[in-house]
C-alpha cells in the first residue's frame, strides 16, 4: 500500500546516534516509488523550550545536512521547515477550537515538558499536541513514524481528526502511527537524548572522540570488577552490550561478544573497542557524505525553500476546505 509518510524533529540540538539509527535511517527506508514522504524540522515546536535564535537557526540547517547525508533525497522526499508553511499555524488555530483543554493538561507529554521546564510553562507547551495534529493532518499523512515518547501526541491527533470529521463531515485522514522500535541507550544506560545530560553520541563526532567517550563513560556490568570475572551482558551491561546488538553487523558476531564476556575471555575495554569499530563502520560513510555538505548552506536553504513550497501546496488545499467547513471566508 502507498503511504503519505510524515515525521518531524525538533531542532533543540544536533542529531545523536539514537536519532540516526532509530529515526532518520528509518525515514530513508520509506523513500520508495508510490510513497510520498514529508520530513520536516519542527522549528515552532522547538520554541516551546529553546529560546536562542542563533541555536535554532544553526541546528535547523545542520539537521537538514544530517538528513541529506543519511540518504534522504530531496527529489524523493519533501524536506521543509514547519514555519515555511504559515497555514500550519492557521490549521492549529482551527483545531484548537474543538480540542478540550482538559485533555491537553492530562497528556503525559505535557506533564513531562512541565517537569523539565518548570520555569517556563508557556501556552505553546499546552497547545504542543494540537500543533502536531496540524502538522500531520494538513498534508493528510497516512503513516507517522515516531518514538515511543510521542505516542500520546499521535493519539491525540487521531482523535482530533475523528472529532472534526464527525462534527464537520469527512475532511481529515486518520493517520496510522508506527512506533520506531529501535531504542539506543545513552552512555549511562538511560535514554540517549539531546536534553538528557551528557550521555549522547553526536553523529558528527570524530570516531576517536566517540571511542574516548565510550571508554571513559560507557557503563558496563558494574558487578564485574576484573576482566577475569564472568560478565552478564544480557542483564547487567547498561549501555555497551545493547548497542552491540544494534550495530554489530551479524547476529553471530554479537553472540560471540556476549559469550566471550560471559566466559570472561574479553574485558569491557576490548568490548568497547569492538563496539566503536562497529559504530565507525556505520558512521564513516555518513560522515564522508556529510563533510561534502559542510560548506554548502546555500544548497540546504534551496532544499528547504523548494520543500516548503511543495508542502505548502498540499497543506493549503486542506486548510481551504477546513475554512470553508467552519464558515471562514477570506474576503
Ligand atoms: N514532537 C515531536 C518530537 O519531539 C516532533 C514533531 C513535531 C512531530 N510535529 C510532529 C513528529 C508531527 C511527528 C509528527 O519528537
Amino acid at each position: 500500500m502507498f503511504e503519505i509518510v510524515l515525521s518531524g524533529i525538533r531542532a533543540t540540538g544536533r542529531l545523536h546516534f539514537g536519532n540516526f539509527l532509530g529515526a532518520v535511517q528509518n525515514f530513508v527506508k520509506f523513500q520508495k516509488p508510490g510513497n510520498k514522504c514529508l520530513y520536516f524540522i519542527a522549528d515552532w515546536h522547538t520554541l516551546t523550550t529553546l529560546q536562542s535564535p542563533e541555536e535554532l537557526r544553526g541546528n535547523l540547517i545542520e539537521i537538514v545536512k544530517d538528513y541529506i547525508a543519511t540518504g534522504l533525497d530531496p527529489e524523493q522526499s519533501i524536506i521543509y521547515a514547519q514555519s515555511s508553511v504559515p497555514e500550519i499555524s492557521e490549521l492549529c488555530l482551527y483545531l484548537s477550537m474543538i480540542q478540550p483543554l482538559g485533555d491537553l493538561e492530562r497528556i503525559p507529554t505535557f506533564k513531562d515538558l512541565v517537569r523539565k521546564n518548570p520555569d517556563n510553562v508557556n501556552l505553546g507547551i499546552v497547545t504542543y499536541p494540537v500543533l502536531m495534529a496540524a502538522d500531520i493532518l494538513g498534508p493528510k499523512a497516512t503513516l507517522v513514524p515516531v518514538g515511543e515518547d510521542q505516542v500520546p501526541n499521535i493519539e491525540l491527533a487521531r482523535s482530533l481528526a475523528g472529532k472534526f470529521n464527525s462534527r464537520f463531515g469527512e475532511t481529515f485522514v486518520i493517520p496510522k502511527m508506527m512506533q520506531q522500535m529501535i531504542r539506543v541507550p545513552g552512555l549511562d544506560g538511560g535514554k540517549m537524548g539531546k536534553s538528557e545530560g551528557d550521555n549522547a553520541i553526536d553523529i558528527n563526532f570524530p570516531i576517536p572522540i566517540i571511542r574516548d567517550r565510550y571508554l571513559k563513560k560507557g557503563i558496563t556490568d558494574i558487578e564485574r570488577k576484573r576482566s577475569t570475572d564472568a560478565g552478564d551482558p544480557y542483564n547487567r551491561c547498561r549501555s555497551v552490550y545493547s548497542v552491540h546488538e544494534l550495530v554489530t553487523a551479524k547476529e553471530v558476531e554479537t553472540r560471540m561478544v556476549a559469550n566471550a564476556c560471559i566466559a570472561a575471555q574479553i574485558g569491557c575495554v576490548e568490548c568497547k573497542h569492538r563496539l566503536v569499530d562497529g559504530i565507525a563502520k556505520i558512521l564513516e560513510p555518513f560522515q564522508e557524505a556529510r563533510a561534502k555538505l559542510d560548506e554548502n548552506d546555500s544548497y540546504i536553504k534551496e532544499i528547504l525553500h523548494e520543500g516548503g513550497k511543495k508542502a505548502r501546496v498540499m497543506i493549503c488545499e486542506t486548510v481551504s476546505v477546513v475554512r470553508d467547513k467552519m464558515g471562514i471566508v477570506i474576503y
